[in-house]
């Protein structure tokens, strides 16, 4: 039969085998409006005394199913239910296949309303995917998951995710374990563990692996005692995390870096990225999850284990004009929630501590408030070494006394300018400091109307 037979009222279909032998016509296929058509034509017949033996249909539900399988009434199934964030959903997705795995032989699986249990990709970094189920309803035999029967029902509630357990009447305590035995399976073997994820929040939160470049501290010229501090910062969950805990220490911190722009502090907290990555995981999260979903971030973030979460630019949120707003008041109660969790790292850039609110850098949310400042004469030197070709016999030293005041990021496009104008060959201190005080590596203000 194909689909538009399957739509065609009129189609005779093959004969009924619940009326096989009897001398009663064969059911029409009337396609999605079949359940209400048998209900009229049966009480019509019931009227007329000529009633119809009720066709089993196929349960449609995961209730109706699993109360027909275990063969008790609908309503006295035990439920447990829980909403899941849409990241949670298909991580739980990701330990349900595992169980199915494990238990390939003995499980039975259903997918929502009659169609076949539904499959989404999670996504593991470095283009490995594993599909996991995200719409069905899996049942565990006594004697899998559990001495009695249980089954895991995932899929979506009006778009929202969520997760259930079924269990038999008077064992509620099945369902619950359950769910509980699903959490503690993934927090301990967490597939996002160790790796670096985006955490997104444009319409919903996303949190997808991503591969980073590495950034290492020989690229990035800072004073010692910046170092010194960021060296602390990690402490608390690599070398100290055991003494810590050992005297019953919260291991999580937070770290603010402070600095005019251009000083290095997106580039200081990848370089922390890069050192923490494996020892952590590492979340990397824009100002729209910041804005928006600071609340669920933290909770998917419990469920990874030590984790340094790098908070970019929160002035967008921490401002004092946005006091009073719901996302200011969510994003401090998301602060504090991550310090009530253990290993859990936060570090922050801002361009102004000054005007952050007071509410923000009240200690326990953020432990160090670090300025990043401008490089010294030494530092530009360094920093000019490092982005001019070696060899080349150029007094860095000089060029940088003409610098004052002058960030990293200014350094970085007086070597781009040079080589720009000169390439590696035509390179002379003369010409290099002939662009550092011409200012011609400065970006030209725009001019002119472009309507
Ligand atoms: N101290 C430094 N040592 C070496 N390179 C630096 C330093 N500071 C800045 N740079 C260079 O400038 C680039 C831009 O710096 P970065 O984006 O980290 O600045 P930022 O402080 O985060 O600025 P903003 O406040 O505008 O976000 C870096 O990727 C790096 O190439
Ligand atoms: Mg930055």
């Amino acid at each position: 039969m194909t689909a538009s037979d399957e739509r065609n009222p009129l189609h005779e279909n093959a004969p009924d085998p619940q009326h096989a032998g009897t001398d009663r016509p064969a059911w029409p296929d009337l396609g999605q409006h079949d359940d209400a058509a048998r209900a009229a034509v049966a009480g019509i017949a019931a009227l007329l005394g000529r009633p119809i033996p009720e066709k089993t249909t196929e349960p449609r539900t995961a209730s109706e199913w699993l109360a027909r399988t275990w063969d008790v009434h609908e309503a006295s199934l035990e439920t447990v239910s829980r909403p899941v964030s849409p990241v949670l959903h298909l991580l739980y997705g990701f330990v349900l296949g595992r169980w199915i795995a494990e238990h390939a032989d003995d499980v039975t699986q259903r997918g929502p309303d009659r169609r076949a249990p539904q499959m989404s990709r999670l996504d593991l970094g470095a283009g490995i995917g594993v599909t996991v189920p995200t719409a069905a309803t899996v049942l565990f035999p006594a004697g899998t998951r559990d001495e009695q029967p249980v089954a895991i029902e995932t899929g979506y509630h009006f778009g929202d995710p969520y997760l259930t357990a079924h269990a038999l009447p008077g064992h509620r305590e099945v369902a619950e374990r359950a769910l509980d035995a699903l959490s503690d399976d993934l927090a301990a073997d967490h597939p996002y563990r160790g790796r670096t994820l985006q955490a997104n929040g444009s319409g919903r939160l996303t949190i997808t692996p991503v591969t980073p470049t590495p950034q290492e501290r020989a690229d990035l010229v800072l004073p010692d005692d910046v170092w010194h501090e960021i060296g602390l910062f990690c402490a608390g969950v690599t070398t100290r995390r055991d003494t810590l805990r050992a005297l019953g220490h919260s291991t999580s911190r937070g770290l603010l870096l402070a600095g005019p722009p251009g000083v290095g502090k997106t580039k200081l907290a990848r370089v922390l990225a890069t050192e923490l990555a494996g020892t952590v995981t590492v979340v990397l999260v824009t100002a729209d999850v910041l804005r928006t979903w600071m609340t669920e971030l933290y909770e998917e973030v419990r469920t990874l284990g030590p984790c340094l979460v790098v908070l970019e630019e929160i002035d967008s949120v921490g401002g004092k004009e946005s006091r009073g707003s719901t996302s200011f008041g969510e994003f401090l109660d998301a602060l504090d929630g991550a310090r009530a969790t253990d290993d859990v790292l936060t570090v922050a850039t801002t361009n102004d501590p000054g005007a952050l609110d007071p509410a923000v850098k009240r200690p326990g949310r953020f432990d160090t408030v670090l300025e990043v400042p401008p490089p010294d004469a030494a530092g530009r030197e360094a920093i000019l070494r490092l982005y001019l070709p070696p060899g080349t016999g150029i007094d860095a030293g000089l060029i940088a006394s003409f610098l004052d005041g002058a960030t990293g990021a200014d350094l970085r496009e007086v070597a781009r300018r040079a080589l720009l104008e000169h390439g590696i060959d035509g390179l002379t201190t003369d010409r290099v400091l002939d662009i550092a005080t011409s200012g011609r590596w400065k970006p030209a203000a725009v001019v002119g109307n472009y309507l």
